[in-house]
C-alpha cells in the first residue's frame, strides 16, 4: 500500500482533490468531453477524420475571443475564470492571475503556478517565489515596483510542464495581459515562458541574460524583455546563480537608464 502511494506521489498525483476517489475513465466514457479536453491528451489525427477545424484551433480561437473581449485587468481575469477550454482548471484548486503592481511598468512572466501558488491563489509564493523576492530584493526591487504573473494559470497536476495545447490555449490571455498592462520591460522566467512569447526554441542558456523583443497584438511597439533562468532552476542548480546575478545587475541598470 506504501509503495502505491509513493508511486503515486512520484507521478505527480501528490494531492487529494475530492474526499472520494472518482474513476476520470469511466466519467470519460459517461459524458463526452468538451474540445479542449479531448486536445489536452494531444492525440494525433486519425488519418480517416474528414478535415475540419481542429478541437484544438476551436478552443485556441475562443479563448483569443475571450481575451481580446477584456477590457481591463478584472474583466480579464473574469475571462480566465469563466474560459471551459483548458483541462487544467478541471484539476487546480485556484486560478493564479497575477500579484503585485500592474503601474510599475516591469512584468515577470514565469512558467506556471506549482502546489503553493495553487493553494494561494497568488504568483510566486512558494520555494521559487521565496528565491525569487531574495533575487529582486538584492537590486531594491519588491512586489510593488512589480506585477508576477505566469504564462499557465492553473497549476499541472504534479507540477508536470504543460503540453503545447495548453500553452496555446493560455497564451492570448497573457498576450492580453501584457498589452492591458502595457509595461516597460518583461522578464520571461525559464524556457517554457521564453518560448511561448518569442516564438523560439532556442535553449535558456543561449536565450538568457540577452535582451530581445516581444512584440503584443494591441500594443503599437514591441516590449523590451529579458528571458532569465527560472529561480526553480537555481534552487536546483547553484552554479547557474552566478549567471542569474549578472542578468539582475542588467535588469537593474536598464531600469535604472529608463528614469
Ligand atoms: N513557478 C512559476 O513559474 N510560477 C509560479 O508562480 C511559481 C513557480
Amino acid at each position: 500500500m506504501l509503495a502505491a502511494l509513493r508511486l503515486q506521489i512520484e507521478w505527480g498525483a501528490d494531492e487529494a482533490l475530492e474526499d472520494a476517489p472518482v474513476c476520470r475513465v469511466a466519467v470519460r466514457i459517461a459524458q463526452p468531453m468538451p474540445e479542449a479536453r479531448m486536445l489536452a491528451q494531444d492525440a494525433p489525427p486519425s488519418p480517416f477524420s474528414i478535415p475540419t477545424m481542429a478541437p484544438v484551433q476551436r478552443a485556441v480561437e475562443r479563448a483569443e475571443h475571450a481575451a481580446q473581449a477584456a477590457n481591463s485587468l478584472d474583466e480579464l481575469q473574469a475571462a480566465l475564470a469563466n474560459f471551459d477550454g483548458c483541462n487544467l482548471a478541471a484539476t487546480a484548486t485556484s486560478l493564479v492571475f497575477s500579484d503585485g503592481n500592474p503601474e510599475s511598468g516591469l512584468m515577470l512572466i514565469g512558467e506556471g503556478p506549482g502546489a503553493e501558488e495553487d493553494r494561494a491563489g497568488r504568483p510566486f509564493v512558494g520555494p521559487a517565489g521565496l528565491l525569487l523576492d531574495r533575487m529582486l530584493a538584492s537590486i531594491g526591487i519588491d512586489r510593488t515596483h512589480c506585477l508576477m504573473t505566469n504564462l499557465i494559470a492553473w497549476r499541472p497536476p504534479g507540477n508536470r510542464n504543460p503540453t503545447d495545447n495548453e500553452v496555446a490555449l493560455c497564451l492570448p490571455f497573457l498576450l492580453r495581459h501584457i498589452a492591458l498592462v502595457q509595461p516597460k520591460r518583461l522578464v520571461l522566467f525559464g524556457a517554457v515562458a521564453s518560448h511561448a512569447l518569442l516564438g523560439t526554441k532556442a535553449g535558456i542558456t543561449r536565450l538568457r541574460g540577452r535582451w530581445t523583443e516581444v512584440a503584443v497584438p494591441g500594443l503599437e511597439a514591441p516590449v523590451r524583455a529579458m528571458p532569465m533562468q527560472h529561480p526553480l532552476t537555481l534552487l536546483r542548480n547553484s552554479a547557474a546563480k552566478r549567471d542569474a546575478w549578472s542578468d539582475m545587475i542588467a535588469l537593474r541598470r536598464d531600469l535604472d537608464d529608463l528614469k
